[in-house]
């Protein structure tokens, strides 16, 4: 499988998006990783239904993958894919009725993930894996961009990357927070195929260079 680079715009500078979105568009880029917090699940506020719809207008064919991080997720399913959502993440961790959620995405036609908090363990993933076409694993504390890569996470992506293999489907493994040029390499070694940049993308002031030089990274 190809590996992706899913840049996360809670790390870009909004006075400029429109700007940026083109020039990552110019790149290649072929996802959007949008972050979306309710101040209670998380304690951050990020991205409502409205900004997701105008960075659809530019964004026009590169890939919407929402992150929603949020207590009850299903409020906010029907109006995401309405404003363009292709992927819908949920957190494992923010409702006792997964499967159900999973089930409603789907319906859509569009790609769902599940999203697991650094300590929540793989096991919640054996019934459910038939129904996900994205594993998401949080490598940092969900909330906030810059904070540093949990270095036990490595391990947990080399386990999910193994329980992808031996259920034998057709899903990504996402990895989020903390990843930049030194721990690329390795979060790709140990079997992650998406990978979310948020700062180490963002805060560069060349952000041609910056992109190209992570390719190189993962090549
Ligand atoms: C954090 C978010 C991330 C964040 C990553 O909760 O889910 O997507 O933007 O930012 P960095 O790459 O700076 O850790
Ligand atoms: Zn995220």
């Amino acid at each position: 499988m190809e590996v992706k680079l899913s840049p996360s715009i809670l790390g870009a500078n909004f006075l400029k998006l429109e700007e940026t979105i083109v020039k990552l568009k110019k790149q290649g880029i072929k996802e959007l990783h949008i972050d979306i917090m309710d101040g209670h699940f998380v304690p951050n506020i990020a991205f409502g239904i409205d900004q997701i719809k105008m960075i659809k207008q530019i964004a026009c064919d590169i890939e919407l993958d929402v992150h929603l991080m949020v207590t009850n997720p299903e409020i906010f399913i029907d109006a995401l894919v309405e404003a363009g959502a292709n992927t819908i993440t949920i957190h494992q961790e923010s409702s006792p009725h997964i499967y159900n959620l999973m089930y409603i995405i789907k319906s859509f036609g569009i790609k769902v993930g599940v999203a697991l908090n650094p300590a929540t363990p793989i096991n919640t993933l054996k019934h459910i894996s038939h129904m996900v076409n994205k594993i998401l694993i949080m490598t940092v504390e969900p909330g906030f961009g810059g904070q540093s890569f949990i270095e036990p996470m490595m391990e947990k992506i080399n386990e999910v990357s193994n329980f992808i293999k031996s259920e034998n489907i057709e899903c990504e493994l996402q990895v989020d927070g903390g990843i930049n040029l030194e721990n690329i390499g390795k979060v790709v070694e140990n079997g992650a195929t998406n990978i979310v940049v948020g700062s180490a993308i963002f805060r560069e002031e060349d952000i041609d260079s910056t992109i190209k030089r992570f390719r190189e990274a993962i090549l």
